[in-house]
């Protein structure tokens, strides 16, 4: 009984200023979890699944069934990828990383791939940054919207969506894909302790 009353009296004449600060500190809080850098990225991926310089190897032949719409492929078909990113549409265009996951055929009626991938960039303003890609990929569709799911680096905490293009096929085994690459990240100081550079300060 006195105990709790004693706590009362203390709230209750806890100083002004005290609960101003505490009030003004969770205000500055919100504003800084509020302001996000935006950045845009464009690449280009290079999907090549056979011949000289292939980047894409099949690793499950899916059990099936077969797929109505794509010949040759099955339910469950899994793709590993280690797929050249540039900054142009061509090859010979400058290399600024890798794409480096999987790709799963998950519509059993519809040619929908399920991606999982990492950016990895190693070259421009984010060498070393990576961003974590998945989502669904109706190619049919001629855009498709992913997900930017988080990252590292100049990437950490990042959210976001990519929008998918089929560029064009370079041949029948070797197509270019245009990510373009919608995020956000947390605004911050222009350089961190461990020497990665913050996003938005400079773009590719
Ligand atoms: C990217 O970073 C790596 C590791 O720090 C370095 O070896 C490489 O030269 C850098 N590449 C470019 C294009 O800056």
């Amino acid at each position: 009984m006195i105990h709790s009353s004693t706590t009362f009296t203390m709230i209750a004449s806890m100083p002004r200023f005290l609960f101003l600060a505490a009030l003004t500190l969770a205000l500055a809080t919100s504003t800084a979890a509020a302001r996000r850098r935006q950045i845009h990225l464009r690449l280009y991926m290079h999907d090549i699944t056979g011949g000289p310089g292939q980047t894409a190897v099949q690793l499950v032949k899916g059990p099936g069934p077969a797929h109505p719409f794509m010949p040759g492929a099955h339910f469950g078909d899994t793709t590993v990828i280690d797929d050249a990113l540039t900054e142009g549409p061509s090859a010979a265009s400058p290399a600024v990383g890798r794409a480096q996951g999987s790709y799963m055929l998950a519509g059993l009626k519809e040619p929908v791939l399920m991606v999982s991938m990492t950016v990895a960039l190693t070259g421009g303003a984010y060498n070393g940054s990576t961003i974590a890609v998945v989502g669904r990929d109706d190619i049919s569709a001629a855009v498709r919207e992913l997900v930017v799911a988080g990252g590292t680096g100049a990437f950490r905490k990042a959210t976001g969506h990519v929008l998918w293009r089929t560029a064009r096929m370079e041949s029948r085994d070797h197509m270019v894909l245009e990510l373009d690459i919608y995020a956000t990240v947390p605004g911050a100081v222009a350089a961190s302790s461990d020497g990665h550079r913050q996003a938005g300060v400079l773009n590719i």
